[in-house]
């Protein structure tokens, strides 16, 4: 794609988008929730393929929090078996278009046939370099850290490592995203101005782009302004 037809001078390595506001675009269409979930895969696919014609490596995607399990159970059914169906269908576009996707989260936490159907796409596609597709599923960066913090004092009990040899990139090294550069980029639909437990450590130094418009209406030209919008940041990372 050519990029700079598009004004994009800077693009950035990763970029992580939480994907809010399916719920409230089908109340505004008058239709159940579930309708925006729907609706909000196509753009996930949209946002994916997009990511990948600009050049960016890695895209994380808030699918599933380790806080949505609140939610009723029909709707958490319907989403689980949205996302098997999803993957189903576009094994053939990631293998065709060289998507990888890598799932981040507790997996092995979904219900089974969930949790079989996102480990054998990820088998699947695990040869793809032109695109990561961190799929954030039962996710949740209190939850990504605690897991780190176990390794590392396993670890120490076993008495491979010294408490005081822990630095930040042993801490890196046990985190889900391990070896990928931060998000440099982090979008938020639906005018929330929250994290919501997504990429806690990763997020340090990264740039924050918040917009009223609703997932379900996040299309490229959307993606495109967020990313017109980070190329006129200036990033210092604390020096001057
Ligand atoms: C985001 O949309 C999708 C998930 C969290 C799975 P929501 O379902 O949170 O939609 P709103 O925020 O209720 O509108
Ligand atoms: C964040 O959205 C999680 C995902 C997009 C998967 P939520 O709708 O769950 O977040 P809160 O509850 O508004 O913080
Ligand atoms: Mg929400």
């Amino acid at each position: 794609m050519d990029t700079e037809k598009l004004g994009i001078k800077v693009i950035p390595r990763h970029v992580a988008i939480i994907m809010d506001g399916n719920g409230r675009w089908a109340k505004l269409h008058d239709r159940p929730r579930i309708f925006g979930h729907q609706k909000g895969v196509e753009r996930a696919k949209e946002a994916s393929e997009f990511a990948l014609e600009v050049g960016i490596e890695v895209l994380s995607l808030y699918a599933f929090s380790t806080e949505n399990w609140a939610r009723p159970r029909e709707e958490v059914e319907f989403l689980m078996s949205l996302l098997e169906d999803y993957l189903q269908r576009e094994l053939p576009n990631m293998l065709n278009k060289g998507i990888r996707l890598h799932p981040i989260g507790r997996i092995h936490e979904l219900p089974r046939a969930t949790r079989e159907k996102v480990e054998e796409t990820a088998r699947a596609t695990s040869k793809n370099d032109r695109l990561i597709l961190n799929l954030a599923l039962n996710y949740g960066g209190h939850a990504e850290l605690v897991d780190a913090f176990r390794v590392l004092a396993h670890r120490v009990a076993e008495g491979e490592l010294q408490p005081q040899e822990i630095d930040e990139a042993l801490v890196e090294g046990c985190l889900y995203t391990r070896g990928q550069p931060p998000p440099d980029l982090l979008i938020r639909t639906s005018g929330e101005y929250r994290i919501s437990n997504f990429l806690l450590w990763q997020t340090a130094y990264t740039e924050f782009y918040f917009t009223p418009v609703l997932w379900p209406d996040f299309d490229r030209g959307e993606f495109l302004k967020a990313l017109l919008d980070y190329q006129k940041r200036e990033r210092r990372f604390g020096g001057v």
